[in-house]
This record gives structure tokens, C-alpha cells and sequence, in this order.
């Protein structure tokens, strides 16, 4: 119940479950032009990332705030108060609580959206450290205003120093801390993207890289990027060029991106010190010269002196200790990370620190060799573990039963076992497929294999070959997630790249989409699946990392991240 009254006297904060929901649709029916229904506040309420409090006076509600805690951010979507007891302070202490709760709960930033006319509103996140981060022109629909969007980080010390997944301060800055206005930026982003050729097929990791990229636009800087592209080994080679990557850019942002004919000399030189605010210059492939992947010092002095400051957003390569992993940072005048970087830690790192329950993690992919650090990591967070994919077959031969031909790793037999224990003494259900789709076209190249039925685990044919997981098991695998509100999934069910084989992993894709949850995908070959499925815009987050976002989620420390830490 409220305690309140006289001055000095502290309201209490209500959290409200959803037992409340018809008492706060008809309080939103006073105030909104499109209030939600009783049984929308209920639904609601009833998640886990969810989170509506309130004020009460005189036993009615005097004031009340919705917000949503999800994937390391607190979103708060309204915040009202009835007439009569405005100017009270209510909405203040409403804010002063849930800002607290989010910090507690490990929350990284908190942001809102206000209507850009609204001065009381303005002047109260201002004192709580809101502060303006964008503009949406014509936001509100009744009278076309536009709408503020404020942030702030929640953590004491302004977010500079965080707890990271080992609990070791994250002490990395972000490019939102840094002055660049007028400055000129080295911008090291990761557009290893795949080509066909010379087109682009999939551009996800340049428009990863857009909130960095406006960003420093606005701010009036000028960028001088980097990247690497395929695997050139030291020397230039034209199929990997980053010009295509440079003309998409230049699309995505409506400006002209310059190429530059090399990452250094004397050449490259002249076009960055030519640069102008505002102004876009592409540098070639780092892999053309050995200094990146040898991390070679001077190498890493001559690119590092191209910019006032250094930003790394190239998640990508976080795992690789490259000279413009570690090299610019340690030799640059300044040094942060960029947006998408500190996306990624939010989503891999402080989701799984802290996710929403039941949270179920999904593995597959080919190999449990290169899975193992991930599962026993995972073991220790998740409430339900689905595993799939070429992987699952080491998991059901070590319990002694016959997988035929199939791809399978003997020697792994003990370590699946003591997964499996691990697994039972953490009190995390473990969820192996039960029937598969097999093939008889053993020795076959992948694309002309024939699927010659569906088998149940104890009864796989000695000639056969497991290529995907069965239909039961597909629908198993829905059952086991929907109950979850956090989803990690990492690692296909079956050889998808054949359509006949596709199947299980497309099943699981839309299993997630429809899910109320946070549902965060690994990059490579799941990131594929996902587009295969048409699905990309249904999940939380992908990852734009394949072995980066494996080593983060085993619990590594990056290369990357710890140079940015040092410098
Ligand atoms: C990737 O695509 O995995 C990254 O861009 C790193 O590339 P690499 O595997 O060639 O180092
Ligand atoms: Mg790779």
C-alpha cells in the first residue's frame, strides 16, 4: 500500500502484476488516445521484461510509468499523472525507482522518446541525466510533432566502467563519450561480406555499421575506414578489393564514399589529410599488406596517426589479434569502441548475464569439438539446453546408440557424457532429437544427396546418414521453446544448404520468430538460416560475429575488448 502524505514523506512505488491490468487500462483510457486493452496489460504483465509501477493517493492511482527492461536497455514508454496531483513529485520518484531497479538489474542505458514541446518533461530527465540523442521529425500522429529520443547510461559511474560476463569492469569508452565534432576518425569496421561476382549478397554487416557511421557524420567528423576483406594473404589481390563494399556504403548513407588505391603511403596519405568534415574515405583491404595479421608496430603507427581518434565497431574480427584490433588502439592519440560493438556486448554478453526466464539455448551446427567451450559456458546460465545439427549425433552415439554413417566425433564420446552430467547437476534439461531425416547417398556431394526417410534415434540404418533432425523432433524443439522469454541460438539443425535438409533448422527460425522474447542468433551459418527463412526483421539481435560471437559466448576475453581496455 502507499505511504504518503505530508512533505518529507516518501510515496511508495507499486509494482503492479497482472491481477492489476483492469485498474490500469481504464487509468490509460483517461490519458491516451489509444489506450491498451485490460487484456493487453495482462499479457503484458505477465512477461518477465514487462514492467509497469505507480502511485497511489487517496486509494486511487495517482500516477503511473510503463517501461520495458529487455537485452541490457530500459525503454520507458510513458510516464503519466492524474491532474490533481501533478507537480507533486510522483513522476520523479516513479523515475528514481525504476532508474534504481534498472541499474540492480544490470541495465545498461535507459532511453525514451518525449514529445519535443513537452518543457516539464524535458526538465525532469534532464535532471536525472537524460540527454538528447535524436530527432523523429513528425512522430506523433495527432499533431505531426516531433519527437525527442533521450538516453542515458545507468551505471554509477556513467557507463564507463561496467561489470563484463567474467565481472571484471568492462572499462572500455564509447564513442558517445568522446568529442568529435571537427575531429577526423579511423573507423576499423568489419565488411568481410560475402561477394558473388563482385556483388554484395548479404549487407547486413554495413548497415550494422550505419549507427556508427551517421553518428560521427552528424557530429560533423570526417572518417577514414578500414577492413579487411576475404582472405588475401599479405599481398593486393583485385577480387578482394573493398570497393564494392564502398559503393554500398555510399547507397546506405547517400553520400560519395572515396577509394583509396591501398591503406597506406604516401598516396593514401595526401587523400586523408585532404579530408573535410563530413566527408567519407574508404581505404583498401588491410590484408593486402602482412603488417595486419602479423600485427606489425610500424604498420600499426602509420594507419593508427590517419585520425584525432580511433573507433573500433568491427565485432566481426574482435577475436583476431590484428593490428587494427590491437595495434591501432595501443598507438592511437584516442581510442573507443563504436556502436555496434558495444551492441554486440550487450546482446552476447549482458543478455545472457542477465536474461529474462526461461531462458533456452539452442546449439548446433557440425562439430562438438568446436562447441565445447560454448555448451559449458552455457550450462551455467540456461534453464533448458535443445542441442542439434551434426552435433547431436556425437550426443546420441556416446549413450550407446548406432548413427550409421553419419558425421560423428568417437573421441568426444566422454566429454558428451560428462556435458550431459554437467548438465544434471546444474538442473538444466537437456533436449537431443528423436528421429532424423537421413540419407542413403553416402560418398555423394551434399547438393545431390537424396533424404531416403525419417528415422527415430534408436534406429538409424548402419548405410545411413543423418542430415537433419525429424519432424517430431522439430516439433519437440517448438514445445521446449516456448515457454522461454530469453532464446541463444547458435549453430543450424541439419546440412540446410540442401533444401531437402533445411527443414529442421528453418522449423526452429520460426519457433523463435514467434516467440514474446528475446531472441538473440549467432552470426555465420545461423545468421543464413535466419535470411533463408525470410525471418531477420522477426529476431531481437544477430549477431554480426561467426567465430567473434563463439568466442564471446565460451567466455573469452576478446582481443579486441582488452585492447580497447589497455589503451
Ligand atoms: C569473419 O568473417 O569471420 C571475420 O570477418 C573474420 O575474418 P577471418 O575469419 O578471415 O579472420
Ligand atoms: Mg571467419
Amino acid at each position: 500500500m502507499s505511504v504518503h502524505g505530508g512533505r518529507g514523506e516518501r510515496d511508495a512505488v507499486l509494482f503492479f502484476k497482472p491481477g492489476d491490468a483492469a485498474r490500469l487500462a481504464a487509468f490509460e483510457r483517461q490519458f491516451f488516445p489509444q489506450p491498451w486493452t485490460e487484456d493487453q496489460f495482462r499479457t503484458s504483465l505477465g512477461g518477465r521484461h514487462f514492467l509497469c509501477c505507480g502511485i497511489e493517493r487517496n486509494g486511487r492511482l495517482a500516477a503511473y510509468l510503463t517501461a520495458t527492461l529487455v537485452a541490457g536497455e530500459l525503454e520507458i514508454f510513458n510516464i503519466a499523472v492524474q491532474p490533481e496531483y501533478r507537480r507533486q513529485g510522483l513522476a520523479r520518484c516513479l523515475l528514481g525507482d525504476v532508474l534504481h531497479l534498472a541499474r540492480e538489474t544490470g541495465m545498461t542505458d535507459a532511453f525514451l522518446e518525449v514529445r519535443a514541446s513537452n518543457v516539464p518533461a524535458l526538465a525532469l530527465y534532464a535532471c536525472f541525466g537524460f540527454k538528447p540523442q535524436g530527432r523523429r521529425r513528425a512522430y506523433y500522429p495527432d499533431n505531426q510533432e516531433d519527437a525527442l529520443v533521450l538516453r542515458r547510461t545507468c551505471g554509477d559511474t556513467g557507463g564507463i566502467e561496467r561489470k563484463n560476463r567474467q565481472g571484471a569492469t568492462m572499462g572500455m569508452k564509447f564513442l558517445d563519450q568522446m568529442d568529435i565534432s571537427g575531429k577526423r576518425i579511423l573507423l576499423r569496421v568489419d565488411y568481410n561480406v560475402p561477394l558473388e561476382g563482385g556483388r554484395i549478397t548479404d549487407d547486413l554487416r554495413i548497415r550494422a555499421s550505419l549507427p556508427t557511421v551517421r553518428y560521427a557524420l552528424d557530429k560533423g567528423a570526417s572518417l577514414v575506414m578500414c577492413s579487411h576483406l576475404g582472405k588475401a594473404k599479405g599481398k593486393p589481390d583485385p577480387k578482394y578489393s573493398l570497393a564494392p563494399a564502398a559503393a554500398r556504403l555510399s547507397e546506405l548513407i547517400g553520400r560519395p564514399v572515396a577509394m583509396a588505391p591501398d591503406c597506406i603511403g604516401p598516396e593514401v596519405e595526401k587523400m586523408v589529410a585532404a579530408l573535410k568534415p563530413g566527408e567519407v574515405l574508404m581505404l583498401e583491404n588491410l590484408r593486402f599488406h602482412d603488417g595486419e595479421e602479423k600485427n606489425d608496430p610500424e604498420f600499426a603507427k602509420a594507419m593508427a596517426a590517419y585520425g584525432d581518434l580511433f573507433v573500433n565497431d568491427a565485432f566481426g574480427t574482435a577475436h583476431r589479434p590484428h593490428a587494427s584490433m590491437v595495434g591501432f588502439p595501443k598507438y592511437a592519440k584516442a581510442a573507443c569502441a563504436g556502436f555496434l560493438l558495444k551492441k554486440e556486448w550487450e546482446y552476447l554478453g549482458q543478455a545472457m548475464e542477465k536474461p529474462a526466464r526461461p531462458f533456452v539455448a539452442v546449439s548446433g551446427g557440425a562439430k562438438v569439438s568446436s562447441k565445447l567451450g560454448v555448451l559449458k559456458n552455457l550450462l551455467a546460465k540456461v534453464d533448458r539446453m535443445v542441442i542439434g545439427g551434426a552435433m547431436a549425433n556425437t550426443f546420441v552415439a556416446a549413450q550407446g546408440f548406432q548413427v550409421g554413417a553419419s558425421l560423428v566425433e568417437p573421441d568426444l564420446y566422454e566429454e558428451a557424457k560428462s556435458i550431459l552430467a554437467l548438465a544434471r547437476d546444474r538442473k538444466v534439461s537437456v533436449y537431443l532429437p528423436v528421429d532424423f531425416a537421413v540419407s542413403m547417398d553416402v560418398g555423394k556431394p551434399l547438393g545431390e544427396m537424396k533424404p531416403a526417410g525419417v528415422f527415430p534415434y534408436q534406429d538409424i540404418p548402419a548405410e545411413g546418414m543423418i542430415l537433419d533432425i525429424g519432424p517430431t523432433t522439430a516439433r519437440l524443439f517448438a514445445q521446449v521453446l516456448a515457454p522461454a522469454k530469453t532464446v541463444l541460438w547458435n549453430g543450424p539443425m541439419g546440412a540446410f544448404e540442401n533444401p531437402d535438409f533445411a527443414e529442421g533448422s528453418l522449423s526452429i527460425a520460426r519457433a523463435l520468430a514467434d516467440l514474446d522474447a528475446v531472441t538473440v542468433v549467432g552470426g555465420g551459418d545461423t545468421d543464413v538460416v535466419v535470411h533463408k527463412a525470410g525471418l531477420a526483421d522477426r529476431m531481437t539481435f544477430i549477431s554480426t560475429g561467426g567465430g567473434a560471437s563463439m568466442e564471446f559466448l565460451e567466455g573469452k576475453e576478446l582481443p579486441a575488448f582488452k585492447a580497447l581496455k589497455e589503451c
